[in-house]
């Protein structure tokens, strides 16, 4: 196998571990995470074996957007450390073989932001243009409200200024006028700070709203992709490694304009929104239809890029891409009561919750995940299943502090939890019964199972580098799917059904190579499955069973 691709385009066969600084482990006993924190448990995650770190928003905020809301954009946060903190976290995680990417958040500001202030407090600062602002309140045209009932509307009128600005978030986020070169060039600056200090990439943010320029008065008329591009062509000289993902929650034909050109010239990796939303759908009604539809709705992407994929973040589970009744299925399957849901579309919950704590439905959606084309996205605590505490506001339901250990305050801080960013679940999903220590004392843990998967995954690039399509087969509740890669082939199948099952597939297509196939190896339990007629062969799968299955052809060796 190519070795050398695998270790170039390292962001397709990698596993990215999303994680929030101030709810990971408070280092210095304020009750509040930080980086001296994170950096005690960089072996933690160097040992379960994902390769990328993604640190959500750790800026000087006022916090009233979780850090999506930025004050500064070249600084930390003085509750979680500050800069010298930051590069000694980058290179503690560089010398044990991690990557570091960080969330880069520059459709708007803070409206504490020096630059806002000074933007609305004087007409002739040279911060007025960087904001988007109209004398009248405009017509929303295209545009609607992000979060429906939350933000007032998408224009606010602001005193000061006397005029409104426009703001596709919270009120308190004012939209930064992309179309000006001035901030064009400020967020180069930020990203090439960045960048020196050692990060390989950045999840950005909301990025169609980022690029798009509906709303300004006067904005050339220009496509908005050429910025995006610019962007791509400017981290890629300062830095060949340096990777963006990008947030675009599309349609998938929509989505494929962010991947850039043929060449693939603006973002390396954009969200699944629509496979994510497709299996929760799949799993609401045990049949695995809405993923291979889903899958085939998927248009090939460039060489250099790849989807993330992902089955939970730090925001709702939106479920903004299916139809009103496929919804309400997944509502009433996964989060019947109100208090679980919000703004209409999603869930505020965590996986093994929604699934009553079925292990084996949660490993199958985990195994499913981790096999299908793209690059897994994990978020902090998936990994010994957590889960989430409604209890906290909206979506802070699931952005609870990290279970650790049993200890009082979960082993997350010594100090009050009263005064932790969001207070620890009890009962089920508390640190009593879950968490960290344990789990790594106990063979059967998910936390083990997880290590063992993310190990056959990175072992696996045939996943995320090769090309990848549904394969028919007998039984609805079943998912059957292959991806080749450099002469090698893996097929994956996933049981979306509480029944054990016997599937039939076919494996004699010409135009595969599949003519030589003579063996199949299960690479998750070790098994060797001969084939006797390639065009019947016949597989167990257990209740929600998953296998992962290396075609052996004529001459190829088993994996170890
Ligand atoms: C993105 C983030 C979300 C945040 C919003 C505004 O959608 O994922 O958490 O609230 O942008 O920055």
């Amino acid at each position: 196998m190519s070795i050398r691709t695998t270790s170039d385009q390292w962001w397709k066969n990698g596993v990215v571990y999303c994680l929030d600084v101030e709810t990971f482990l408070d280092g210095d006993g304020d009750g509040v995470g930080d980086l001296a924190g994170l950096a005690d448990r960089i072996d933690y995650l160097a040992g379960i074996g994902v390769t990328t770190l993604w640190l959500m928003p750790f800026y000087p905020t006022p916090d009233r957007d979780d850090g999506y809301d930025i004050t500064d954009f070249l600084n930390v946060d003085g509750r979680l450390g500050d800069l010298g903190q930051f590069v000694e976290v980058v290179r503690t995680a560089h010398d044990r073989g991690l990557r570091v990417i960080i969330d880069l958040v520059v459709n708007h500001t803070s409206t504490e932001h020096p630059w806002f202030q000074s933007a609305r407090s004087d007409p002739a600062s040279r911060h007025r243009d960087w904001y988007v602002w109209s004398e009248d309140k405009p017509d929303d045209g295209e545009m609607t409200e992000t979060f429906p009932g939350e933000q007032g509307g998408l224009w606010t009128y602001d005193r000061k200024a006397k005029q409104y600005y426009l703001h596709r978030f919270y009120a308190h986020q004012p939209d930064l006028n992309i179309a000006n070169p001035a901030v064009r060039d400020e967020i180069a600056r930020i990203v090439g700070f960045w960048m020196q200090l050692g990060v390989s990439g950045f999840r950005v943010d909301a990025v169609p709203f980022l690029i798009e320029t509906e709303g300004i008065t006067g904005a050339p008329e220009v496509d908005p992709h050429r910025y995006l591009k610019e962007l791509r062509a400017f981290i890629s000289r300062r830095k060949g490694e340096a990777i963006l993902l990008g947030e675009v929650n599309l349609a998938p034909e929509e989505q494929r304009a962010f991947f850039g050109d043929e060449d693939g010239d603006e973002l390396h990796l954009v969200f699944n929104f629509t496979v994510m939303q497709s299996i929760y759908l799949a799993m609401a009604r045990q049949d695995a239809g809405p993923v291979e539809e889903a899958m085939r709705s998927l248009p090939p992407v460039p060489f250099d890029s790849q989807w993330a994929t992902f089955l939970r973040n730090h925001d709702e589970l939106t479920l903004d891409k299916l139809a009103d009744d496929e919804r309400q299925e997944v509502f009433d399957a996964f989060g019947p009561e109100p208090d679980m849901q919000l703004f209409g579309r999603g869930l505020r919950r965590r996986l093994p919750p929604m699934l009553d704590g079925d292990v084996d439905r949660l490993k199958m959606a985990y195994s499913l995940l981790f096999s299908l084309p793209g690059t897994p996205v994990l978020f902090y605590g998936e990994e010994i299943g957590m889960g989430e505490n409604l209890a906290a506001d909206e979506r802070e339901a699931v952005r609870t502090p990290m279970q650790w250990s049993d200890e009082p305050g979960a082993g997350f801080s010594t100090a009050d939890p009263e005064g932790f960013p969001n207070p620890i679940p009890e009962g089920e999903y508390g640190p009593l019964a879950v968490n960290v220590v344990d789990q790594r004392r106990d063979p059967e843990s998910l936390l083990n199972w997880f290590e063992r998967l993310i190990r056959r995954r990175r072992e696996t690039p045939e996943l995320g580098l090769g090309c990848s399509k549904v394969v028919d087969n007998d039984v609805p509740a079943v998912l059957a799917h292959r991806c080749d890669w450099d002469g090698a082939t893996v097929i994956a199948l996933h049981n979306f059904a509480p029944e054990p099952c016997r599937v039939r597939i076919r494996l004699d297509a010409e135009e595969d190579g599949d003519a030589d196939a003579v063996a199949l190896q299960d690479l998750l339990d070790g098994g060797y499955h001969e084939i006797d007629d390639p065009s019947e062969v016949t597989l167990e799968l257990d209740r929600y069973g998953y296998r992962w299955l290396r075609l052996l052809r004529r001459g190829q060796r088993r994996m170890p």
